[in-house]
């Protein structure tokens, strides 16, 4: 029997390092990069070009897209938050040498489904944040990059409380509609379980709405250990695009208290032997996960991962 393909959205390189206080030298972040490569992972969220006050961490990103093996056929999407963001990354192409694969085809934004939220993580209210994302959009199109859309704080939010699913909603189709070809739904605190992520999907893609889930993604932190039953609910509410860290590296400076998202070892247990096909080799990206814990002096946040190191 054919089994239907998964896509993952390998978001350690970015959201898993971001949230590290002790500085993590660029040639980790690009050797992070180059081991995914070579364990079979397809898309890997490789860093972004926000403000450094903002979120220290990411102020390498450039080197890391420069260095990174970059393969043909494999993106490497970067987090934009506005068209400084933009021009930066703009800037880094037009300096590249002709002939080489381009550091990166796709940029993600990113906004939330509460002006609490919002605030916290870019410093404007939704509305504004959705002005903004449209000329970042407009100007990523005209320059060939696609473009895809993050809305945080989809369950609850960690400075508002529960969220309603209908701004879930709104917020998801005016990305589509500004140009994003997905949109990936973060439960950034990490409180969902099967439950309330399945009402969730249920108002974003039932009903009225013509929202198909064939243009959405789960992202789903791991804080409760519901990452994995989330994404099995979202499987049957027809998403086909989860994103996932490597050693369940992560968490978002502006979600206190969050852990790192669903971690990809596990994700890739989970599907085996079912209907669903992941790309990656689970035993090579355990030992990414251990590597890459053991560098920054962590304990292995996946399950699967540390089962696998004790065998
Ligand atoms: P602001 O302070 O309102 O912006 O921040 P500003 O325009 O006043 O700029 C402040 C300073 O930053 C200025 O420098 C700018 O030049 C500079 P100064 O003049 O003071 O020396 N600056 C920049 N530098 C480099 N790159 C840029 C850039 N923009 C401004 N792009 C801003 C607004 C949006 C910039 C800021 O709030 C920001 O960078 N926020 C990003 C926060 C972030 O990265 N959060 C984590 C990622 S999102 C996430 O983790 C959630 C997700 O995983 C999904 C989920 O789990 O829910 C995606
Ligand atoms: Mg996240």
């Amino acid at each position: 029997q054919a089994r239907e393909c998964v896509r993952i959205v390998e978001v350690g390189p970015r959201d898993g390092l971001q949230n590290e206080s002790a500085v993590i030298p660029p040639a980790v972040k690009v050797e992070l990069v180059n081991r995914l490569t070579e364990a079979g992972t397809e898309i890997i969220e490789a860093g972004s070009f926000v403000s450094p006050k903002w979120v220290p961490q990411m102020a390498g990103t450039a080197e890391v897209i420069k260095h990174m093996q970059r393969r043909e056929g494999l993106h490497y999407p970067v987090l934009v938050p506005n068209l400084k963001g933009l021009e930066i990354l703009l800037d880094l192409l037009a300096q590249q040498p002709k002939g080489e694969v381009p550091y990166t085809d796709e940029i993600a934004i990113f906004t939330a489904a509460t002006d609490a939220f919002c605030k916290a993580n870019t410093n404007c209210t939704i509305k504004e944040s959705l002005e903004r994302l449209t000329a970042v959009t407009a100007r990523a199109a005209k320059e060939g990059l696609r473009v895809r859309g993050y809305v945080s704080v989809v369950i609850d939010c960690p400075y508002s409380g529960k969220v309603d699913p209908v701004i879930v909603r709104d917020v998801t189709k005016a990305l589509l509609e500004m140009g994003c070809y997905e949109v990936s739904l973060g439960d950034t605190v990490g409180t969902g379980n099967p439950t309330t992520v399945g009402k969730m999907l249920e108002t974003v893609i039932g009903g009225s709405s013509d929202i198909s889930p064939s243009v959405l993604a789960g992202h789903y932190h791991d804080t409760f250990g519901m990452g994995v039953s989330n994404i099995l609910t979202s499987l049957d509410y027809g998403l086909r695009t989860f994103d996932s860290s490597v050693g369940g590296l992560g968490g978002c400076p502006y979600s206190p208290g969050a852990t790192g998202n669903v971690a990809t070892e596990d994700v890739l247990y989970a599907l085996q032997g079912s209907r669903f096909h992941a790309p990656g080799d689970l035993a090579k990206i355990a030992e990414v996960g251990s590597w890459i814990s053991k560098q920054l002096n962590r304990t292995n946040a996946s399950r699967v991962g540390k089962a696998l190191e004790a065998r």
